[in-house]
């Protein structure tokens, strides 16, 4: 072959390459053609490649050059064509299998949700029952009828948030007692969870909202006694066993009042800086419902007692999980979140 007829039949190979590209409609068509043209032992464009060896030294380099040139126009035509043959196809022909999955992430429950699941779920046992109240509250559920002076501190505009002269953000579960004692009748056991609001700064254990859980006991002849032998027997299922005490306190709305303190989990009683050297966390408030208070929701304070008690299932979980800052239960952060999932 002399260098002319051989870039003559280049040429033709380009031309009709081209053409038969052009008027593939399949994927395997255009496989077809493309063995015909560049396939390794057979195509017409890889024999004239080997053909160059025969041609006269002196024109090789440019009839190389040539080759590769048409080469190229022919794979880039035939990748062209794939690709408007791949859009037609369905899908599923043009799945890709060497593609990395997309990434997924598991769900978790906020640790202050397991915390209140786990607490609801130990009252449960014992026959409680769930009560839950609103959050817009009347300020006198809120206040009055748990027996708050009218010029209690608590009732200053500082902490709490008003909505309108009598409606404001409960700010604390307790009114849900006095509604639940309205509307059923003793013997009652509830436990009420629930979001609460104040006006507090937004510091590292305290938050403008938050969320307690509250409970109450009411019948005939219950006295401090169940609500000492309760509250201990939650104290050592929640934090399996442990040191308890009850120490007296205040709160309008029960007298006796007392809150209860448990060993702390992060030194086992011996002092450290968590539990400011004395050995001990406080977890609860708690006392003798108010003979005021039965009265106020129309329960014969004469036939009956009771004792109710409230917490902070976010202050619990601080202790529970060792977390040093409040804001890390709202800033929803999902390093901080994802370390919850099970
Ligand atoms: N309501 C109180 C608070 O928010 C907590 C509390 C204390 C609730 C004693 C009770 C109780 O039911 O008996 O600080």
């Amino acid at each position: 072959m002399t260098t002319q007829e051989y870039l003559e039949a280049l040429e033709r190979v380009r031309i009709e390459g081209a053409a038969r590209i052009a008027s593939a409609e399949t994927e395997a068509e255009l496989t077809e053609v493309r063995n015909t043209l560049v396939g390794r032992k057979s195509g017409r464009l890889s024999h004239l490649m080997r053909e160059l060896a025969s041609l006269p030294e002196s024109d090789r380099r440019e009839a190389g050059a040539r080759a590769n040139s048409a080469r190229a126009t022919i794979e880039e035509k035939i990748g062209t064509r794939a690709m408007e043959l791949g859009a037609k196809t369905s899908p599923q022909q043009n799945l890709d299998l060497s593609m990395p999955a997309r990434q997924s992430w598991r769900g978790a429950k906020h640790p202050v949700t397991l915390i209140i699941e786990e607490i609801e779920g130990i009252f449960r046992d014992i026959g409680f029952t769930i009560a839950l109240g609103p959050e817009a509250e009347l300020e006198w559920y809120n206040f009055g009828a748990l027996n708050f002076p009218a010029d209690h501190p608590a009732m200053d505009m500082h902490d709490t948030l008003y909505l309108s002269d009598d409606v404001l953000l409960r700010t604390h579960t307790s009114p849900v007692q006095v509604r639940t004692l309205q509307s059923y009748p003793p013997p009652i056991r509830i436990l009420a969870p629930g979001n609460v609001y104040r006006r507090d700064f937004f510091d590292a254990s305290h938050a403008p909202m938050f969320s307690q859980i509250e409970g109450l006991a009411v019948d005939e002849g219950v006295s401090f006694v169940d609500l000492k032998a309760t509250l201990s027997y939650f104290a050592n299922r929640l934090f399996g066993k442990t040191k308890t005490r009850f120490r007296p306190s205040y709160f309008p709305f029960t007298e006796p009042s007392a809150e209860m303190d448990v060993e702390c989990q992060l030194c086992s009683g011996r002092g450290c800086p968590g539990c400011k050297g004395t050995g001990w966390m406080e977890i609860l408030g708690s006392g003798m419902v108010h003979p005021s208070v039965l009265e106020s929701a129309g329960v014969d304070a004469e036939r009956y007692t009771g004792w109710a008690f409230g917490m902070g299932p976010g202050r619990i979980a601080m202790l529970r999980y060792g977390i040093p800052n409040i804001r890390l239960l709202y800033d929803s952060d999902i390093r901080f979140l994802e370390q919850f999932a099970r």
